[in-house]
């Protein structure tokens, strides 16, 4: 340092708490979070999902009383998933579109309750199939395009049931256009699109797929799910997806993939950007703070924190109803 120059004095931004609140740029509202919950068969029923911990899966009734302590804390929007019975499950996945099937029942009973609830649902095969891949399989390969009106299907059934928003996440080229063109054709035009659209191939599923049983039976997702080395990948499928009518974009997962928030929301600024923080990302900030190596509160601030400061509009985040609570104060 030369010997005539000004220390710039950036301590004076950190002396005490509230200096720090003064100066922090980024904020953080429950407003910003989107709770994923898992619907099952059955009443009465709240089975915690082994290592997934503090996520449930839940019949429809307690879904309801659940999302009673949920918007009470000031959620505003909350992510379905079906979790069908085994039995149900066929290679073409035709249970995820059948009418009154329980997500439908789900989304049906959730609107009755929750009249103004943002209501998003997971839109893909793999919870269906009995496969457990994403898409129908021809010769032994998950067929884009034979997929496509079954996710259109699929989404609308959601529309018709009351969801406010539905999210294809199942990576195959072309569902937002034909999800959207269906959609348009029975008269949901309100109903929005959330594209799962720079969804990476990765390992930080794991939890849910125990919870959602939707583990690939064979193989893996890498032929339609993005692989971790690439950039502009990710920015041409969001490109896609808005030219295709997705309201939204998405970049899973969150905190592992913080670069891509940054450059997708740098290059698109106008549009609401969503980040899923994962099941195995949550979990390692569980297990940290289980074995004593992080104070879990601080641990979980910071990673919502940094996945706003990256850029994302909305988290999705098993932390959400933790979350909410302390914001709550
Ligand atoms: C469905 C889907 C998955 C997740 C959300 N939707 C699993 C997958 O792609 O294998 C993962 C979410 C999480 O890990 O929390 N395709």
């Amino acid at each position: 340092m030369n010997k005539n120059m000004e220390i710039t004095r950036h301590r004076i931004y950190r002396t005490d708490q509230q200096t720090r609140d003064n100066v922090a740029e980024v904020k953080l509202q429950t407003t910003d979070l989107i709770y994923p919950m898992f619907i099952t068969s059955g009443m009465g029923v709240k089975h915690p999902i082994p290592n997934f911990t503090n996520v449930f899966h839940v019949s429809i009734d307690v879904l309801i009383d659940e999302l009673k302590i949920i918007v009470s804390k000031g959620i505003d929007k909350v992510l379905l998933f079906g979790v069908p019975d085994f039995d149900e499950k066929d290679a073409d996945g035709t249970s995820a579109w059948k009418q009154n099937n329980l997500i439908e029942k789900a989304i049906w009973e959730v609107r009755k309750s929750f009249p103004t609830l943002t209501i998003i649902t997971d839109v893909c095969l793999c919870a269906y199939t009995s496969h457990g891949h994403c898409g129908v399989i021809n010769n032994d390969v998950v067929d884009n395009d034979a997929t496509l009106p079954l996710l259109a299907k699929m989404a609308l059934s959601h529309a018709s049931a009351g969801a406010t928003i539905v999210a294809p996440s199942a990576m195959m080229d072309g569902q937002v256009a034909a999800i959207r063109e269906l959609l348009d054709k029975n008269g949901y035009r309100h109903v929005g699109i959330l594209a799962y659209s720079a969804k990476y191939s990765s390992s930080f599923y794991g939890p849910f797929r125990e919870a959602a049983a939707s583990s690939p039976s064979f193989g893996d997702r890498k032929t339609y799910q993005m692989d971790y080395r690439t950039i502009t990948q990710g920015i041409s499928e969001v490109e896609a997806d808005i030219e295709q009518g997705a309201e939204w974009v998405m970049v899973k997962p969150a905190h592992t993939y913080l670069d891509m928030i940054c450059r997708v929301k740098s290059q698109f600024p106008e549009r609401k950007l969503a980040a899923y923080l994962v099941s195995g990302e949550y979990m390692m900030v569980k297990q940290l703070a289980q074995i004593g190596m992080a104070n879990e509160l601080n641990a979980m601030l910071e990673v919502h924190y940094a996945i706003k400061r990256a850029g994302a509009d909305f988290i999705i985040t098993y932390y959400a109803s933790e979350l909410a609570a302390y914001l709550k104060g």
